[in-house]
C-alpha cells in the first residue's frame, strides 16, 4: 500500500490537468446543483496553489470528482488485479455511480474550497454555493439553493459511513439548517450509496479509558445526534439515492417525507452485530409498519427493496433511478414555495406529542447500546468485519 501512496503522490495533480484542453462543458451549472464553468476553472487553478499534500483519500476523491465531471460516469475496464495505482483510482471514480457532471463539478469546487480554507486561504472563490454561515465540512456538502438547506454525505469510497467527525458536523449543519432561512432541509448521499451506517472504525479507536470510555463517549454523541433530528423544527426530506444502512435507515422514521430511488435498499442488520436498533426505530418502525414487520427488519436483519420499504410505509415514494434526481428536486422546490411559518408549525404539530416520547425512546436505545458496544457478540463482529475485508 505504501508504493501506492507514493505514486499518488506524484500523479494526483497531473491526472487531471492533462486533460483540461478537452474539456466540454455546458454553458451554464442547473439550479440545484452544479458549480459554474467558471468556479470550477477557478478551483483547478487554485489546487495547484496547494501547499501540503492533502492526503490520499483527498486525492483520490479529487481525481474521481474530476474525472466525473469532465467525463460523466466511469466507462473504463477495470485495471487488474496487480496495476495497483490505476486500480485504486478507477474504484474512486467508479464509486461515484450515476452522479451527474454539474454535481460532480459542484463537489470537486466545495472539496477544493474546504481544502484551501483549510490551509487558512479564503474559500469563497471556490465553494459554489455555500450554505448561509459558509461553514464547510471535510465529509459533507451543505449549501443552500431555492429555500432548500442540503446537507450532503460526501464519502463516497466509503458508502459514506459516517465518522465519529462526521456525526458532529451533521449536528452542527442540522443546527445552522434550522436556524437559516430555508424553508425545508434535505439529507442525501454522494455517489452511489446514500449511506452505510456508522463507520465500523469507530469502535476500533479506543481512548486511555479503555473499551467502557469508548462505549460512553459514542453513546453520548449517538443521544445528541438523534436528539438533533427529533427537535428539527422544519420539513425534514430524505433524498435516498442508493442503498441505505443502519442509523440511516432508523432515522427515516423521523424524517417528514422520504423519497427513494428504485435502486435504494434499506437494511439494518444490528443483531448481526451484536447490536440493538437505535434512531428511535424500536418506536417508530413497530408503529409505522406493524411490529411482525418491524421485528423482521429489527431483530432478524431483513433488507427491504425500496418497493418493499414503500408498501410498509418507511419510504413516501419511489422513483425510477434514470429520473430520480430531476423528479425530487422538481417537487422539491415547489414544495419550498409554500408559506414557511405554517410548514413548520404544520410538521410541530404533527410531531409535538411524540417529542417526549422519542426523547425517552432515544435514551433508552443509547443504554442498551451503550452496553451492547462492550460485548464480546458486538466485537467480535466489527472484528469478522475488518477481517473478511482484509482477506479480499
Ligand atoms: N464502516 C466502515 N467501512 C465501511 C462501511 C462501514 N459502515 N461501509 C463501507 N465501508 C468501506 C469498506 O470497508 C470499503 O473500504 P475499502 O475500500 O477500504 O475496503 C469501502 O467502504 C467500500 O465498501 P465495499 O464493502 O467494498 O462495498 P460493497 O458495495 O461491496 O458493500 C456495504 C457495501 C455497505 C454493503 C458493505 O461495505 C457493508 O456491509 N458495510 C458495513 C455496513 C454496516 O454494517 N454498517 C453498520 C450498520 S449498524
Amino acid at each position: 500500500m505504501a508504493g501506492v501512496a507514493l505514486r499518488l503522490r506524484a500523479t494526483w495533480r497531473c491526472v487531471h490537468l492533462r486533460s483540461i484542453p478537452s474539456l466540454k462543458f455546458h454553458s451554464s451549472a442547473s439550479p440545484m446543483m452544479g458549480a459554474t464553468v467558471e468556479q470550477f476553472e477557478q478551483a483547478k487553478n487554485r489546487l495547484s496553489t496547494l501547499k501540503k499534500d492533502p492526503g490520499n483519500e483527498a486525492k483520490l476523491k479529487i481525481y474521481a470528482l474530476f474525472k466525473q465531471a469532465t467525463r460523466g460516469p466511469c466507462d473504463t475496464p477495470k485495471p487488474g488485479m496487480l496495476d495497483f495505482v490505476n486500480k485504486v483510482k478507477w474504484d474512486a471514480w467508479k464509486s461515484l455511480g450515476s452522479v451527474s457532471q454539474d454535481e460532480a463539478r459542484q463537489q470537486y469546487c466545495d472539496l477544493i474550497g474546504s481544502l484551501v480554507e483549510a490551509e487558512g486561504g479564503s474559500s469563497a472563490q471556490v465553494a459554489a454555493k455555500p450554505a448561509g454561515s459558509g461553514t464547510t465540512y471535510e465529509t459533507l456538502l451543505v449549501s443552500t439553493e431555492d429555500d432548500i438547506t442540503t446537507i450532503k454525505l460526501n464519502r463516497p469510497a466509503k458508502k459514506n459511513a459516517i465518522t465519529t467527525e462526521m456525526y458532529n458536523d451533521i449536528i452542527a449543519a442540522l443546527d445552522q439548517a434550522a436556524k437559516d432561512d430555508s424553508v425545508i432541509t434535505v439529507f442525501t448521499g454522494a455517489g452511489d450509496f446514500y449511506c452505510s451506517g456508522n463507520d465500523l472504525s469507530n469502535f476500533t479507536k479506543i481512548p486511555e479509558g479503555g473499551v467502557e470510555e469508548m462505549a460512553q463517549q459514542g453513546g453520548d454523541l449517538l443521544r445528541k445526534y438523534v436528539k438533533a433530528y427529533i427537535d428539527f423544527p422544519k420539513p425534514l426530506v430524505a433524498v435516498v439515492n442508493g442503498p441505505a444502512v443502519g442509523i440511516s435507515v432508523t432515522l427515516l422514521g423521523l424524517f417528514d417525507l422520504v423519497y427513494a430511488t428504485d435502486r435504494a435498499s434499506f437494511h439494518t442488520p444490528f443483531t448481526q452485530l451484536g447490536q440493538s436498533a437505535e434512531g428511535c426505530s424500536s418506536y417508530t418502525f413497530p408503529k409505522i409498519m406493524g411490529p411482525a414487520k418491524a421485528s423482521e427488519m429489527l431483530l432478524f436483519n431483513k433488507k427491504l427493496s425500496a418497493v418493499q420499504a414503500c408498501e410498509l410505509g418507511l419510504v413516501t415514494e419511489v422513483f425510477p433511478d434514470s429520473s430520480f434526481q430531476s423528479e425530487v428536486w422538481s417537487r422539491l422546490k415547489e414544495y419550498a414555495k409554500l408559506p414557511p411559518q405554517s410548514l413548520s408549525l404544520s410538521k410541530q404539530l404533527v410531531r409535538s406529542m411524540e417529542k417526549d416520547r422519542l426523547h425517552a425512546v432515544n435514551d433508552a436505545e443509547v443504554k442498551r447500546l451503550t452496553e451492547r458496544w462492550t460485548s464480546d457478540e458486538c466485537f467480535n463482529a466489527v472484528m469478522s468485519f475488518f477481517q473478511a475485508k482484509a482477506k479480499l
